[in-house]
């Protein structure tokens, strides 16, 4: 990073932070809807370096020269481009009272983007650490976290929930982050399986429009319960026997089952790890059976995936990991056998689908740090 800063800007940055990308072991679109999560950083990061600049504008810079831009450190507007993110974390900054001087920003990392692991709470989070920090101020996780989640919500406006960056910002190494969403609280749950991360590689073009049709279900779902149930809060605390007689259409009903099942679940999965016991397996498959059927956010790959890695010896559970429509899956079970069977899985992918899939093994890692001036 010191290299790159100083191909790009020349002298040395003032700090450098990091943040990871995530996987969500369990609780799938629940964040937004009151519900339970369990994420895990991965082993790809986003670094982001800072130092002074001369003028009025902060640049960033990505490695080449057409990732270059500028930005008004205050009150940037909104130019499509990937620095928006930057953008969005200096004005958020700005607007709680800590103005970020004009940097020299430049930014790496290994998080591959377009692959629904959190680049972008990734690139959000490492920006907020090293911007307040080169703004005098200094955040704790929790902050950078809502920081990060304020510039992708408010500024870039993507309607996301808050786990990605939590996940990014609060994940411990060996642990994973339980986050009940009403109110952010958080339990660090000892974590030390092997993961496998499969990248279906699908292209992502409806994934932001489903998401947000997903969201106004949820709200509308709710909407009708309450009008049953007045005190009903989150829709992850309605009652199944709620569902049953409350006068939703199918699909609303089908969106709410999900949710209120697969909180369970979460709880479930967070009880046997405290007991000592592995992730199960089984746990996994409902909660993707259920955002296949009732939420209906799998694709073919997806599923193809799902169903021939639980064929395979010594891998107990698998499932779609992030909103689905695309992106990626996670394998859980011995690392050996995670290990072996990605490089046949791939090859039968590419096969069954014509294209090329990535993958990756990594355990639960560390969250937001500083890296040193
Ligand atoms: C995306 C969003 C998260 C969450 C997941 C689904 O990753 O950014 O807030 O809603 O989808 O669980």
């Amino acid at each position: 990073m010191r290299e790159r800063f100083a191909r790009a800007f020349g002298g040395v940055p003032h700090t450098i932070w990091s943040a990871p990308g995530r996987v969500n072991l369990i609780g799938e679109h629940v964040d937004y809807a009151g519900g339970e999560v369990l994420p895990i950083a991965i082993a790809a990061r986003t670094c982001v370096a800072v130092g002074p600049v001369a003028g009025s504008y902060s640049h960033v810079s990505a490695g080449r020269r057409r990732q270059r831009g500028a930005f008004d450190p205050v009150r940037p507007s909104r130019s499509g481009s990937w620095w928006d993110y930057v953008a969005g974390v200096s004005r958020e900054l700005a607007q709680r009272g800590t103005p970020v001087p004009p940097l020299a920003i430049a930014v790496a990392g290994d998080v591959p983007p377009g692959a629904g692991l959190s680049s972008s709470a990734a690139l959000c989070v490492a920006a907020a650490g090293a911007l307040s920090h080169a703004a005098g101020s200094r955040l704790g996780a929790a902050e950078l976290a809502d920081v990060a989640h304020r510039a992708e919500a408010d500024f870039v406006e993507v309607p996301c929930g808050i786990m990605d960056q939590r996940a990014s910002a609060l994940c411990r190494a060996g642990h994973a982050l339980h986050l009940q969403c009403r109110d952010a609280a958080v339990d660090h749950v000892p974590f030390l399986e092997s993961i496998l991360i499969f990248d279906t590689a699908e292209p992502r073009a409806l994934r932001a429009s489903r998401y947000e049709e997903r969201r106004r279900e949820t709200d509308e779902a709710l909407v009708i319960l309450r009008s049953m149930e007045p005190g009903l809060e989150w829709l992850a605390d309605a009652a199944l026997e709620l569902l049953d007689r409350a006068p939703l259409t199918g699909v609303l009903r089908a969106r709410a089952r999900h949710v209120v099942t697969e909180t369970r679940r979460v709880r479930d999965a967070v009880r046997a790890l405290a007991a000592g016991e592995p992730l199960p397996g089984a746990l996994l498959l409902e909660s993707h059976a259920s955002l296949r059927d009732d939420y209906e956010c799998s694709t073919c790959a997806l599923d193809w995936f799902v169903a021939e890695a639980v064929r395979r010896d010594g891998i107990t559970g698998a499932r779609l990991t992030g909103a689905g429509w695309g992106g990626c899956a996670i394998a859980t079970g011995e690392r050996e056998a995670l290990d072996s069977a990605a490089p046949a899985l791939a090859n039968e992918f590419r096969q069954a689908f014509g294209r090329s899939a990535r993958w990756w093994l990594t355990a639960a890692e560390e969250g937001a740090r500083e890296e040193g001036p």
